[in-house]
């Protein structure tokens, strides 16, 4: 007989029930939320130009980039999917300039939620790998409208970090703080199916990626990590090295999950007025939860992700270098030399 496997939502309560008395079914509601968000928006980037959701939006996110129309509609998705059932106390995505509370008279949560709800979306109108970032906090107790400075905890108090990667198949990583586990989309059913479990990355490797036309702007010790990468086996590092560029932060991260090799948005002279590219909240703290608890290491060249503690700003930005432990580590002693 053909089995349907674990689905995402069996696992989830699987996991809570081992919390025996303590768990009440909201965080497996919570994340059943997210993954009904989720699912939403893997429908209409699966159909792509047959649901009219390509091409950009005249309007900018706070940070200046131009929004395409499927970041709005991801945008929507999530927060329909999060402001209804009671989880949730309050979001922040990265489309909004503010922190979102609920409407009045929708019942609050014990959970916060921050998101990021189409990463990489210049990928969109080319038909390649997008994804969403999402990231749990608790919400502080008694508090109908949290505010930005109950998001500015440090990665570490994240409760559960994951991503979905909208690629050939639709997949989600999940994290509740005991490993990493990848659960795949069955379209014909509708439900992820647990296909990767306990995924772990390699700690050696030879694969980075990096945005190389930045290359003039970054700091010495990037330079010249990449530089020996790339002298390979005449260089000081004693190996060939591959490369690879996806331009979408999910697709990089899950690619580390599967093979191994190091992500780098460094800091460099263009961006370090405002600490980085990419965002501590949406982005950061999220994938180094995923990273550190697949048994990768995840820096910022100068510290521990999850160890930033966040300024207030919900848009934070911060320099990462992510992947197969090893290798960062080989990263941050160019920093340190
Ligand atoms: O804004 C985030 C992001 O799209 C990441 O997902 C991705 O890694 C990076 O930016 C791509 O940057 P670039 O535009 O330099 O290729």
């Amino acid at each position: 007989m053909q089995k349907l496997g674990t689905t995402l939502s069996s696992f989830i309560i699987d996991e809570q029930r081992k919390l025996g008395n303590k768990a009440s079914g909201e965080f497996t509601g919570l994340l059943n939320d997210i993954t009904i968000a989720c699912k939403g928006i893997a429908n209409l980037v699966n159909m792509g130009d047959l649901a009219d959701v390509l091409g950009a939006t005249e309007s900018e996110n706070s940070m200046g980039d131009v929004q395409k129309k499927m970041d709005l509609i991801a945008n929507d998705l999530f927060i329909d999917a999060l402001e209804n059932n009671g989880h949730c106390a309050g979001m922040a995505s990265e489309e909004l300039d503010e922190i979102l509370t609920l409407p009045d008279g929708k019942p609050r949560g014990s959970y916060l939620v921050t998101f990021d709800p189409l990463d990489g979306s210049s990928n969109m109108d080319i038909n390649m790998d997008v994804g969403a970032i999402f990231s749990v906090l608790k919400a502080p107790k008694g508090k109908e409208n949290p505010t930005a400075e109950d998001f500015a905890k440090p990665g570490t108090e994240q409760v559960a970090a994951g991503y979905c990667l909208y690629g050939p198949s639709s997949m989600m990583v999940l994290t509740t703080g005991s490993g990493v586990n990848g659960f795949t989309l069955c379209t014909s059913i509708g439900e992820f199916i647990l296909t990767h479990p306990d995924m772990k990355i390699p700690e050696d490797t030879s694969e980075y990626a990096i945005n190389s036309s930045n290359q003039r702007f970054w700091e010495p010790a990037v330079q010249e990590y990449i530089a020996d990468c790339i002298q390979g086996e005449e260089g000081k590092l004693g190996k060939r090295y591959n490369m690879r560029w996806v331009a979408a932060m999910v697709g990089e991260i899950h690619r580390i999950l599967c093979r191994g090799g190091v992500f780098l948005y460094p800091i460099d002279e263009r961006n370090r007025d405002v600490g980085g590219k990419l965002r501590l909240l949406y982005e950061g703290n999220p994938m180094a939860m995923i990273v550190e608890q697949a048994g990768g290491a995840a820096d910022t060249g100068y510290g521990r992700i999850m160890e930033v503690q966040p300024n207030g700003d919900p848009h934070q930005r911060v320099p990462v270098i992510m992947g197969s432990k090893n290798e960062v580590e080989k990263i941050l002693s160019y920093h340190k030399s």
